[in-house]
């Protein structure tokens, strides 16, 4: 996959693409992450790329033409013409159901805005969607853009070392991860649960599954509320609520 990112600093994504799982993605060819300035494009002495908005009020605006420009190298750079994202609070929430169906596409270009975003006719004409990474305001789409190659970087198929590791993450089928737990030289196997130690594994994949719908419920209830659960799931689910129930004084979670 390739991933273009338009950016009046393009260091952060350029760090972002050398470290980690997403660095070594890099290594392995699986991924290509390339920063693009629209400073380089602006045609004015002063290389400008922001105005202050029409109508008055605080803060710059990016202005359409460099961006435009700057999209326009990026497009041309590769037969494949990028999907392209606009990064912003306004955007629609990224999940990682989106994230996957973004990994499969050969070609991204990311638009990163500053200042208070940029020309709306820029969004309209140009952005194929627009995404946010959370309910918050960063100073910058940068952040957002890092974020979204760090979770496409890691569903590139051979980015990760142990296959399983993805497919057990957090949300990877709408839960919370398991608890984890690993040699402690200092407290051994204090604290572990008993079912780890046994070595069955077919209990320990069930003790994993109820433990993931046992925190969903507690912790993100709202990523049960519109989900049908199998009668496995429904009777873990049950046993983790009875068991939570009778060593609780406190609110339920519903
Ligand atoms: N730019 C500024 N805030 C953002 C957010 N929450 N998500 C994506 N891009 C942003």
């Amino acid at each position: 996959m390739r991933i273009d990112v338009l950016t009046l600093f393009p260091d952060v994504i350029d760090a972002w693409s050398r470290v980690g799982v997403v660095g070594r993605a890099v290594e392995r060819g699986l991924l290509q992450v390339r920063g693009w300035n629209p400073r380089d494009f602006a045609t004015d002495n002063y290389r400008r790329v922001d105005d202050r908005p029409f109508g008055g009020g605080p803060g710059m605006v990016m202005l359409i033409e460099p961006l435009g420009a700057c999209l326009d190298a990026a497009q041309a750079d590769s037969n494949a013409p990028g999907h392209v994202v606009y990064l912003s609070p306004q955007g629609a929430p990224l999940t990682q159901a989106r994230a996957k169906q973004l990994a499969a596409l050969p070609r991204l270009v990311l638009v990163c805005g500053r200042y208070e975003g940029v020309d709306e006719r820029f969004v309209a004409e140009r952005a194929d969607e627009e995404l946010s990474i959370g309910d918050y305001v960063l100073s910058g789409g940068e952040l957002a853009a890092a974020v979204l190659v760090d979770v496409l970087g890691r569903l590139q198929e051979g980015a990760l070392n142990d296959a399983d590791s993805a497919s057990q993450d957090s949300f990877e089928d709408g839960l919370l991860d398991c608890p984890h737990y690993t040699r402690s030289e200092t407290r051994g196997t204090q604290g572990v649960p008993e079912v780890l130690l046994s070595g069955d594994h077919a209990a320990i994949r069930r003790w994993r599954r109820q433990q993931s719908l046992g925190r969903t419920w507690l912790r993100r209830p709202d990523l049960l509320a519109g989900r049908e659960l199998g009668k496995d799931d429904r009777k873990l689910l049950e046993a983790f609520q009875a068991d939570w129930r009778a060593r609780q004084v406190g609110p339920d979670p519903g």
